[in-house]
């Protein structure tokens, strides 16, 4: 089948690349001229593992084209997705849909034959309503169906999730559309993929509560871990306590700093928003992002008390900054407000990540950037562990003890153990494993 796919961001490229992958003849549409031009010659504006070859080899079996000329991809698409960004409105939480009505706009002006119109980019409920009126009423003559169609990628791992969904879901009760859908997906299909189908709405909130869902879950586990930090508990050993529970699950119980990213801070406000302004409002992901804020900040209060109480002049290594390992991504990254508390405090910040550092140079101010975590131990008062890369799971601790000034070591991701920490003669603060120490 012919694909357009409007938008070569995170979730645009990534699913073109894979339908191209499947066999299907896709081009990537995007208004950014330079990043159209850097695609055209390989060179991929995102970090994702593995998306630079997928690109590639996609591009060499010409299914994979780029251009910045909507209507030149429409002229032969059967589906066109918009996987255009749809951001945290400024102030109030809103999801900003200018994007998506705007790239709405484009296609009803492009449409040439019947054409199944899907929202991948996560929208609020009723999104998928406005674009079909928006398209109708521009060109009341065109044939073409709108779809919700929801992606669950998780950067980092986001082909994977896309080759290997748990499902494949479908907002649409228009027989032919679904028809082409399946058709679409049939290679995953095959794979035993289930393709799930809903009406157009339903698939739109079920991807704002499937994420909605996870950042709860997360939370729980972090409030459970500060509570592990009062009574002595194990928050590692709770959450697999827990998890072997089928109707619970083990997945999204790692206790840590608090949630970042593009989509969990976004998609529970937005939930949020939706769910208040048609007086259904939903407290507990109300409750799940109050408590996901505070606790960046209070990661930053368990680093100075660590130090006894203040940093000021104090010399703090910090690795990891992405709000997650494999990505180069610094939205809503916990590294920001931990960073921006402890220099309030007056501490000297040097950091090192292995592929955040020129993102995290657009956000972060008066840090200095460091190319190995020795370079960041290097005679700091503390070293704190922000982001669990895999880089950071095996350090030469022996090493990192003699260079810096104190053996003062918080890890918010509990790579390592306390015992062998402090047996190493490390001062090792680490989250909801065991009494806090004073
Ligand atoms: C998420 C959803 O997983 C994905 O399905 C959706 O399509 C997009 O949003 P992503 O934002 O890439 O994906 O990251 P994810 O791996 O879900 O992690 C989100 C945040 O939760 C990260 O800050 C991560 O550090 C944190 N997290 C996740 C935890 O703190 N503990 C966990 O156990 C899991």
């Amino acid at each position: 089948m012919h694909v357009a796919m409007i938008g070569a961001g995170y979730v645009g490229l990534v699913s073109g690349a894979c339908f191209s992958d499947f066999g299907h003849s896709v081009t990537c549409v995007d208004s950014d001229a330079r990043k159209i031009d850097a695609l055209r010659i390989g060179r991929i504006p995102i970090f994702e593992p593995g998306l630079s070859e997928l690109v590639a080899s996609n591009v060499a079996a010409s299914r994979l084209s780029f251009t910045s000329d909507l209507a030149l991809a429409l002229q032969e698409a059967d589906v066109v997705f918009i996987a255009v960004g749809t951001p945290s409105r400024r102030g109030d939480g809103h999801a900003d849909l200018s994007y998506v009505f705007q790239a709405a706009r484009e296609i009803a002006h492009a449409i040439r034959h019947y054409t199944v119109v899907v929202t991948k980019s996560t929208v609020p409920v009723g999104t998928g309503d406005e674009v079909e009126r928006i398209i109708r009423d521009t060109r009341p003559s065109a044939e073409f169906a709108v779809v919700s169609n929801p992606e669950f990628l998780r950067e980092g791992a986001a082909i994977a999730d896309f080759k290997r969904p748990d499902r494949i879901l479908v907002g649409s009760e228009d027989e032919r559309a679904k028809q082409v859908m399946t058709e679409l997906y049939r290679p995953l299909y095959l794979n035993q993929s289930p393709i799930l189908f809903t009406s157009r709405r339903t698939a739109e909130l079920t991807k704002y509560a499937a994420n909605a869902f996870l950042a709860t879950k997360v939370t729980f586990i972090n409030e459970i871990a500060d509570l592990c930090e009062q009574v002595g508990g194990d928050v590692q050993d709770v959450a697999r306590g827990i998890g072997l529970d089928k109707r619970i699950g083990s997945k999204f119980l790692h206790a840590g700093p608090g949630y970042g990213g593009s989509c969990f801070p976004k998609d529970t406000l937005a939930l949020i928003k939706t769910a208040q302004d048609h007086g259904s409002p939903i407290r507990i992901v109300e409750t799940v992002a109050a408590v996901n804020d505070q606790r960046k900040r209070a990661m930053a209060r368990k680093v100075i008390q660590a130090l006894g109480g203040s940093v000021r002049g104090k010399t703090i290594g910090v690795l990891g900054l992405t709000f997650k390992p494999n990505t180069d991504d610094m939205r809503d990254a916990p590294s920001i407000s931990i960073i921006a508390a402890l220099q309030d405090g007056g501490a000297v910040i040097k950091a090192h990540d292995p592929e955040g550092v020129e993102q995290a140079k657009m956000v972060l101010e008066n840090v200095t950037y460091v190319d190995t975590p020795y370079r960041a131990a290097e005679d700091a008062d503390a070293l704190v562990i922000v982001t669990e890369w895999d880089a950071f799971r095996a350090l030469d601790l022996q090493r990192i003890h003699t260079m810096m000034a104190q053996p003062v070591v918080i890890d918010l991701r509990n790579i390592y153990r306390p015992a062998e920490m402090r047996a190493l003669g490390f001062r090792y603060h680490s989250v909801g494993r065991g009494l806090a120490e004073a």
